[in-house]
């Protein structure tokens, strides 16, 4: 079986990774990266740090407005896979990378899997509520992280090549969390203690676009600090911090604002932290996944499940909600149930592969 893969941002590294293992035992794949990001520390550093093969095509697309950088991201895929002509194109998660490689394959006839399939926000104001619906709706196999997802694709009238697969982020984070243990030193880097931090990651356009809500969510972490002795660090996403810049933010003592980090670092970070803040779908799992309590600083989430387990609250930017459900909030004790299968999503996705292209050849 002929494989064409598509990523191009830093949550796609991760989340192929297994499974690009995977395939590759059996299969051959052709990696294309988009270059939706390109900096070594939201790119180079993944691919080295899971050792995922060198993409075989990079597209070089780069930053642009979604319009611009979606449609040349159509183009350029559009070419290549003419030129490859594969069994089938996968794509991951929610980004326009993700829908510009289901878009170029559908129109071309070339089957199209969805890595992550069925995540929903309801919010229309969220690009990557635009990717993931669209994307569904061009997928021939359609994988689900969890049973809810299946449930709100069935809603939609989705209901055939859909498959309940666990969660591949899940995958990635038992390949490494030992390693990340034994190999990173960022903790001692950065003079902070197990349990003694609390670990913030913000980039969606809610928070950085709208001064008000970067502005209280800095000051959030900097009151936190005031009132639990914590400090907060805080790796910048490249968007994140150029809007720092623009609005010359400084932020309060005890936030502590450094470079993104690698996978390995960002797992030890996560590990140790007394509290995780964030607006990424992917870090919210994460802390559920090892049992660290997590804020979320959006008003919604896909991974509703977290929520209903009693492990992440859903605040938004508000300072003082942030600050209450950081002090005051009881959390759950003991290891929470597993929501996102057991690490072995990879393995599923590959068989359904194979299931599908047999029947269908
Ligand atoms: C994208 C995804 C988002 C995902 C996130 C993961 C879309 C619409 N959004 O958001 O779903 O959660 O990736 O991190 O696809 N930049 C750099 N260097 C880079 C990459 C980006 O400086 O290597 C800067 C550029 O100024 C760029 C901005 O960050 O304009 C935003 O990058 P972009 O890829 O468009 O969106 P993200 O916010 O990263
Ligand atoms: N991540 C990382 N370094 C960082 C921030 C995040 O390795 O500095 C990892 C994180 O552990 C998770 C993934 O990147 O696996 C999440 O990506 P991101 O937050 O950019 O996107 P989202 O999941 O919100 O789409």
């Amino acid at each position: 079986m002929n494989i064409l893969t598509v990523v191009g941002a830093r949550p796609q590294f991760i989340k192929a990774a297994p499974v690009s293992r995977a395939l590759r035992a059996r299969h051959r794949e052709v990696l294309v990266h988009t270059g939706q990001h390109y900096d070594a520390g939201m790119s180079d550093i993944f691919f080295a740090e899971l050792g995922i093969p060198q993409p075989d095509i990079n597209l070089g697309i780069g930053s642009g407005s979604h319009g611009q950088q979606t449609g040349r991201m159509v183009m350029a895929i559009e070419e290549v896979l003419l030129a490859e002509r594969p069994d089938w194109t996968l794509v991951y998660g929610d980004t326009n990378s993700t829908l510009a490689g289901a878009l170029a394959a559908v129109k071309l006839g070339i089957p199209v899997a969805h890595v992550e399939a069925g995540l929903r926000s309801f919010n229309r104001a969220m690009p990557e509520e635009h990717n993931r619906v669209l994307t569904d709706h061009c997928a021939d196999l359609l994988f689900c992280p969890t049973a809810t997802a299946v449930e709100l694709l069935a809603a939609e009238g989705l209901t055939t090549g859909v498959h309940l697969v666990g969660d591949v982020m899940v995958d990635a984070l038992r390949q490494h969390a030992d390693l990340a243990r034994q190999r990173s030193e960022v903790l001692v880097r950065l003079g902070l203690r197990p349990q003694g931090y609390c670990l913030a990651t913000v980039h969606r356009p809610y928070n950085t676009d709208v001064p008000e809500n970067l502005r209280s969510i800095l000051a959030a972490l900097g009151d936190i600090h005031q009132q639990t002795g914590r400090p907060a660090v805080l790796p910048l996403h490249p968007r994140t911090r150029g809007r720092l810049e623009a609005l010359a933010l400084t932020p309060p003592a005890g936030v502590l604002l450094i470079d993104p980090v690698g996978y390995l670092d960002m797992l030890a970070l996560e590990q140790a932290a007394a509290l995780i803040l964030t607006d990424s779908g992917g870090v919210q799992k994460e802390a559920y996944t090892f049992a660290v309590p997590c804020i979320t600083l959006r008003p919604e989430t896909e991974w509703v499940e977290t929520v209903q387990a009693g492990w992440n609250v859903v605040v938004g930017a508000d300072r003082g909600a942030i600050v209450q459900a950081a002090t005051q909030r009881r959390w759950p004790e003991g290891p929470p149930p597993l929501l996102f299968g057991d690490g072995q999503a990879a393995g599923r996705i590959v068989a359904a592969l194979e299931g599908a292209h047999a029947s269908a050849g």
